[in-house]
């Protein structure tokens, strides 16, 4: 895969996504969002890849935000389309991906950076980590999810915190909030990614997509989750990946899934 703004690596089912705009902080201009969908929608279509780890080049950022420099002059109608479109192509479609997707924060994750974190499956952060929600240092709000997602993660009053004094909090912090779930050095980063991408890998693709769903349709309006979670579980029965499962068990193996 070509891209200007990024690259990705593939290798024993692992893809890794960095994001490679150095100089400007990893910030996501249009572009970069577009290679972004471009990326995950290829690799989610690749049967072969099993877990995908984002990150940032560079040893100081993530991502530092959408770029400013693209919005700055918008109307009242560009700037709610900038959200929408973001929000379609890039956030709820990585939260919604049936590859499980780990954001490898290694530096700052604010605005932009924190909300594409966030819409991952999970996140790991390098002790340098600083994530915030500057946005409204800018006199706007966060766009692409972050007002939804941080609530989620961190509860409603330090979510509220974050938002209203635009403050960044360290990498322990973000831990202690349920932000983050592990907080190492910076050279042990990917390489902790990498380790729980294996474990992740030796589970069944196809369960996993089935429990995103059903842990994403607990946080949608009007959708039971409860109702997900029955009819996954029960789709779960009709896979080969299920037979090969139970099978090994009883067989006293380990399971050899066939995945999708
Ligand atoms: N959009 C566009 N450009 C950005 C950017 C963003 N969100 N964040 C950083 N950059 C650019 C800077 O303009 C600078 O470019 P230049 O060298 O051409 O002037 C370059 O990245 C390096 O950033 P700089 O500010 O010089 O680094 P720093 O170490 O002094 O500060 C930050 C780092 C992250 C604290 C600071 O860059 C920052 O506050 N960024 C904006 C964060 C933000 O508000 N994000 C939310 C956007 S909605």
């Amino acid at each position: 895969m070509d891209f200007e703004n990024i690259l990705v690596d593939q290798q024993d089912g692992l893809a890794t996504i960095t994001i490679n705009r150095p100089k400007k902080l990893n910030a996501l201009n249009r572009n970069t969002i577009a290679e972004l969908h471009n990326a995950f929608n290829q690799l989610n279509q690749d049967s072969s890849i099993k877990v995908i780890i984002i990150t940032g080049s560079g040893e100081k950022a993530f991502v530092a935000g959408a770029d400013i420099s693209e919005f700055a002059d918008f109307s009242v109608e560009e700037g709610g389309k900038l959200a929408a479109n973001g929000q379609e192509t890039l956030f709820d479609y990585v939260e919604n991906l049936s590859t499980p997707v780990i954001a490898a924060v290694n530096g700052f994750a604010l605005g932009g950076g924190l909300e594409l974190a966030m819409s991952c499956h999970f996140r790991i952060a390098s002790d340098n980590a600083r994530m915030g929600l500057p946005e409204v240092s800018l006199g706007v709000i966060p766009g692409y999810g972050g007002t939804q997602r941080l609530p989620q993660l961190v509860g409603k009053g330090k979510a509220m915190e974050m938002i209203m004094t635009a403050g960044m909090i360290s990498a322990d912090e973000a831990k202690n909030s349920g932000l983050v779930n592990y907080v190492v050095a910076q050279e042990e980063l990917i390489p902790l990614a990498q380790k729980l991408a294996g474990k992740i890998a030796r589970n069944s693709s196809v369960a996993i997509s089935s429990a995103i769903k059903a842990v994403n349709d607990n946080f949608k309006d009007g959708v039971n989750g409860y109702s997900t979670e029955i009819r996954e579980f029960g789709n779960c029965f009709g896979t080969e990946d299920f037979k090969e499962g139970t099978t090994a068990f009883l067989e006293k193996r380990k399971p050899k899934f066939p995945g999708f």
